[in-house]
């Protein structure tokens, strides 16, 4: 028996000042599109917003539903708009943002499990990296370089033998 260790990496900035220019456009897009998420059950605000090859950014934010499992998360709305409009392009870059109405986010916000799979997916669709960039409404900004740092361990098409 070996135990062994998962080593990931990721970066924090004190804020987004420190950003690249491009990163900070895509996290203020992220944060502007929290607006306009539909979140009357939790309250809890979430804008994604994707920057692809071409330059081209689009944004998604959380759609709740009364029937709780039916709504879907903002990583997903904006990746699937992605993945509609645009199939042939890869995704270079995603920031991600939260607000909420009953309390103050100073942390960078943790995308969901099957969020991170469904970045995955894209990943491996394009065989390229997306560098995720997580922030709250205030506080460090987080950033990985891959979902792989995200989501060691993760579901991959070689499992089912099809590629
Ligand atoms: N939510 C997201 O949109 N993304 C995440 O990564 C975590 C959670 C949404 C789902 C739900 O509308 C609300 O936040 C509270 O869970």
């Amino acid at each position: 028996m070996d135990k062994k260790k998962l080593t990931i990496e990721f970066w924090e900035y004190a804020s987004e000042n420190e950003l690249a220019e491009n990163d900070q456009e895509l996290l203020k897009r992220a944060k502007q599109i929290t607006d306009t998420a539909y979140a009357p059950y939790s309250q809890f605000y979430v804008g994604a917003a994707l920057r692809l090859k071409n330059g081209k950014i689009i944004t998604g934010n959380n759609q709740e539903n009364v029937a709780y499992p039916s709504g879907l998360c903002a990583e997903r709305v904006a990746i699937y708009a992605a993945g509609a409009h645009y199939p042939e392009v890869p995704i270079e870059a995603m920031a991600i943002t939260c607000k909420s109405k009953t309390f103050h986010v100073n942390e960078p916000l943790s995308p969901c499990g099957a969020c991170r799979q469904a970045i995955a997916e894209y990943e491996m669709r394009y065989k390229t990296n997306i560098k995720i960039i997580l922030a709250g409404e205030t506080g460090k900004i987080r950033v990985v370089n891959s979902i792989s740092d995200l989501l060691p361990f993760m579901f991959k098409a070689e499992e089912l033998k099809k590629v």
